[in-house]
């Protein structure tokens, strides 16, 4: 079927050279004027493509590959035998090493299209830093140690095809941590409830199960940078069991605390950063978290430092109403929408010597840049790790600096 490039539409099947890999994972591919995200391809190849989406006000549409025409030298056999159904893995037909290089592309573009860096003057590699593999026998796999699954009408856990509430059955998940047990999850019934999630903690050798939204039912015991961490089911915490130790190694190695600083952890979560900095600098930390169990913990988890204070609110009233506070240093790690202009502009107004920002989304981080750079900080390093092998998603550590 010979299609006009006008009338492309849903359900149309045409072939197409993949172009740069972009933000969520997709690639950009062109087809007679007209954009097309493909999921599941490699940038160079060449590629028969079907279009199931299209995007708002036809500005480009979402297609999925039919056929491989010409593959990429980087191009290998998923280990999961659900990939390309399940919406959890993205990247399990692409060698670990072109991940990572294509992770590295996505943050050096955002930070450059949204945040408008200088790169001259930034300390970067432009590498994705691996973190150690739980088992080295399989590279990437067996790290998740939270699943979160959905559970159909007849009560069947298993997860979610992409773009969809469709739930797909499974009796494995290679990403998985061993200890969540995938098969014990989808092999019992559950019903009237959505969902099921599994936290384990590789460290403590324990597992909690949550059913249905309810949180704070059972906390977790992880270890990391030398402390131990109190986390309830349902509170945040990195999900790979490499993870707190590379991200704090990261925003200590930034922000080199000196004895006695004050520092300041927006977005606090259980007080990983809040508390490593308090035990090695015995200066003043002040946490900030909304989410009441996570905070809760972080209470506990700081308990032995004197001089820590946790505020169970939102950053955005903290800011406000701590205004007058002169931190040293700054540390955030906002959820994926990152902490949005009027939050970064009440922290460049305490003007600390550093602001360091982890971020799990390049293109929040991206925006974030721009709006420091309006209030007087500018990036200087920049450090990326794979904490999300086999998917799309890139960690980011960013310092920021007085201009
Ligand atoms: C990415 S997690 C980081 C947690 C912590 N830094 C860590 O590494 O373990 C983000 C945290 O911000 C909290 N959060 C999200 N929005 C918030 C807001 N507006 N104000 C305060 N906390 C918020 C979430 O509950 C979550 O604990």
């Amino acid at each position: 079927m010979t299609v006009e490039p006008a009338a492309l539409q849903v359900g149309d099947v045409v072939t197409v050279t993949v172009g740069s890999v972009a933000h969520g994972g997709h690639c950009v591919a062109r087809y007679e004027g007209r954009v097309l995200f493909v999921r599941h391809v490699i940038p160079g190849e060449q590629v028969q493509v079907r279009v199931t989406e299209e995007g708002p006000k036809g500005r480009y549409l979402r297609a999925e590959v039919v056929d491989v025409v010409d593959p990429s030298t980087q191009r290998v056999e998923p280990p999961c035998r659900f990939a390309g159904s399940c919406g959890g893995c993205d990247f399990q037909h692409i060698t670990i090493e072109e991940q990572r290089r294509l992770k590295a592309h996505v943050v050096r573009e955002q930070l450059t299209r949204l945040g408008k860096v200088a790169w001259d003057d930034v300390a970067w590699t432009g590498e994705v830093q691996s973190v150690p593999d739980l088992d080295p026998a399989r590279p990437g796999l067996g790290w998740r140690t939270r699943v979160r699954f959905a559970v159909d009408d007849d009560g069947r856990a298993g997860l979610v095809r992409h773009r969809s509430h469709d739930v797909i059955a499974i009796d494995d998940c290679v990403i998985a941590h061993p200890l969540v047990d995938v098969t014990e999850v989808t092999t019992t019934q559950w019903p009237g409830v959505d969902e099921v999630s599994v936290s384990v903690s590789p460290e403590s050798d324990d597992r909690a199960v949550q059913v249905g939204r309810a949180r704070g039912r059972k906390w977790l015991e992880h270890a990391a940078a030398g402390r131990s961490w109190r986390v309830s089911s349902g509170g945040f915490w990195q999900v790979h069991p490499r993870a707190a130790d590379a991200l704090v190694d990261a925003v200590m190695d930034l922000a080199q605390p000196k004895p006695g600083e004050h520092l300041v952890d927006l977005y606090a979560g259980v007080g990983l950063f809040a508390g490593v900095w308090g035990s090695r600098t015995g200066g003043r930390v002040d946490a900030v978290e909304a989410h009441r169990s996570a905070a809760a913990d972080a209470e506990v988890n700081l308990a032995d430092l004197p001089l820590a204070r946790v505020h169970p609110v939102a950053v955005e009233r903290f800011v406000v109403s701590e205004a007058t506070l002169r931190p040293d240093v700054v540390v955030l790690d906002p959820p994926r929408v990152g902490a949005k202009r009027a939050v970064v502009q009440r922290v460049a107004a305490w003007r600390p010597r550093a602001v360091v920002y982890v971020a799990c989304d390049p293109a929040a981080l991206g925006r974030d840049a721009a709006y420091f750079a309006e209030f007087g900080y500018r990036l200087e390093a920049l450090r990326s790790f794979d904490l999300f092998p086999m998917t799309h998603h890139v960690e980011t550590v960013a310092l920021f600096v007085l201009s």
